[in-house]
């Protein structure tokens, strides 16, 4: 089938090299000329396991340009641009406005098409979008069948690739038969299966394969809401408990796994720490507040989420403060700017939030990260920070470490070798992610949250 996406960001991405993968004839656009520039060189624009392998792999059937093409025949359009905050929390759909108006105008006559939300939009955009389609049409006395289907994604940075080749469910909200009828055929080697896995992204043992979930619009638009505040709550809940378990001297990492185990709550986002963050939580947990109060309603518990979180990062800073007692002229190593692990995104990093913090303090502030230092260097050329070739070097002359990113390389770290060359020995665990018995063995004071 022929699939052309609008936005080659970290969704429009893996969406259009999965496809293509599958055997569909992707073309890619990005109006960012850099990022065409590069992909079409066979360079991945993101750091995500499993993807440049795949983006060579699938070449053949993948295009990368900056223009929209004609959008003739049979084929499925998706919008995977960003749709950032407004100044009042709701999302902002300029982005999906205007690649609606670029899409409506290459549209040819007699085309049969179905253009797809893949962005994460507020209720009711399936049918903005259409309006935008429709007129365009109208406009310009083109014949064409169009139709708008909501169809959000699921997937998480840093297993983007696997989460697309290998998801819990496909949602499609779209209101004509004949749209469900052509995405049904688009994801059918993903609802089948019948693809041979990448070795770099293997198929998981023991997967089911996924339900197509075909619904309204509008209930595929809430559902991608409501997944992801409840990830996010899910989080801040687990991290209100962990403040709760060092009032009473309990062990968090211990409680979740026994919650965990129960099979009705499932051990997954139940790892106290710093808090969520990325492009979505924070976003789509603001939007979706924005949405209720527009309907002068209100969502206490999503409300809450996100006050948990604001406060969980901030405990990390006052946790800092009490055990070094002043900030002023001490040397703060961090460990990780990314998010999260496994990715480059720094989207709403925590470690964006204890720079800011420290920095204010007057503390010498010290970072490191596996993969996410150029983005760093290259969005904020302002950050007060001294950036560490590896964990070794970041450690020289720290009186404390912070490990700010869940990085798998990061439960390996030389401890020894790093506390001979601090000037301190404080280790905060700001992930629980390390073996405190090892942290002390080297010598380390460590502190990790609620435990
Ligand atoms: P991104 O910022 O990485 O990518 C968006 C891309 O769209 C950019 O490269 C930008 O240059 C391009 N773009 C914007 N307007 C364009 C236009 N008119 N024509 C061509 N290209 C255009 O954003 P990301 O993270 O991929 O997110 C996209 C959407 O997917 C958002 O709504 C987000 O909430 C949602 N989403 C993101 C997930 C994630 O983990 N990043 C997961 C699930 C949903």
């Amino acid at each position: 089938m022929n699939v052309t996406i609008i936005g080659t960001g970290y969704v429009g991405l893996t969406t259009g090299v999965a496809l293509a993968y599958l055997g569909h004839r992707v073309t890619c656009v990005d109006k960012n000329p850099r990022i065409v520039e590069r992909l079409a060189k066979g360079e991945a624009t993101i750091h995500e396991p499993g993807l440049e392998e795949l983006l060579r792999r699938a070449a053949s059937h993948l295009r990368f340009q900056t223009a929209i093409p004609d959008l003739k025949g049979q084929g499925v359009v998706f919008i995977a641009v960003g749709t950032p905050t407004k100044h009042n929390g709701d999302a902002d759909l300029q982005y999906v406005d205007a690649a609606a108006k670029e899409v409506a105008e290459r549209i040819q006559p007699g085309a049969r098409l179905v253009v797809v939300n893949k962005s994460t939009v507020p209720i009711g955009s399936a049918r903005h979008v259409e309006g935008i389609i429709r007129r365009s049409l109208e406009g310009r006395g083109t014949e064409a069948q169009v139709w708008v289907a909501s169809n959000p994604e699921f997937l998480a940075e840093g297993r983007a690739m696997h989460d697309t080749l290998y998801p819990d469910r496909v949602v499609i909200g779209a209101d004509d038969p004949a749209a469900v009828g052509l995405l049904h055929d688009l994801y059918a080697p993903l609802l089948e299966q019948t693809f041979a896995p990448p070795v770099e992204t293997p198929r998981p043992e023991r997967y089911a394969l996924p339900p197509l979930i075909t619904t309204t619009p509008t209930s595929a638009e809430l559902t991608k809401y409501a997944a992801n505040a409840f990830l996010a709550t899910k989080i801040s809940f687990i991290n209100e408990f962990s403040r709760l378990a060092e009032h009473v001297g309990a062990d968090i990492t211990e409680v979740a796994r026994a919650i965990g185990l129960d099979t009705r709550i499932g051990p997954k986002f139940l790892q106290a720490g710093i808090g969520w963050g990325g492009s979505c939580f924070g976003k789509d947990t603001r939007a979706i507040l924005a949405t209720a109060k527009s309907y002068d309603y209100a969502m206490p518990i999503v409300e809450s989420a996100i006050l948990v979180n604001e406060r969980q990062r901030l405990h990390v800073i006052d946790k800092l403060q009490r055990h070094l007692k002043v900030l002023r002229g001490t040397t703060v190593g961090l460990l990780g700017l990314a998010f999260k692990g496994n990715t480059d995104d720094l989207r709403d990093a925590p470690a964006l939030t204890l720079i800011e913090h420290l920095h204010e303090r007057g503390a010498v502030i010290k970072v490191h990260d596996p993969v996410a230092m150029d983005n760093a260097r290259r969005l904020y050329p302002e950050l007060p920070v001294t950036y560490c070739c590896d964990p070794e070097a970041l450690a020289a002359g720290c009186d404390a470490l912070v490990v700010v990113t869940d990085w798998p390389e990061y439960t390996r770290l030389p401890l020894g070798a790093m506390k001979a060359r601090m000037k301190g020995e404080l280790l905060l665990d700001a992930r629980n992610l390390l073996n405190p018995e090892s942290a002390r063995e080297a010598g380390l004071t460590y502190v990790g949250i609620g435990r």
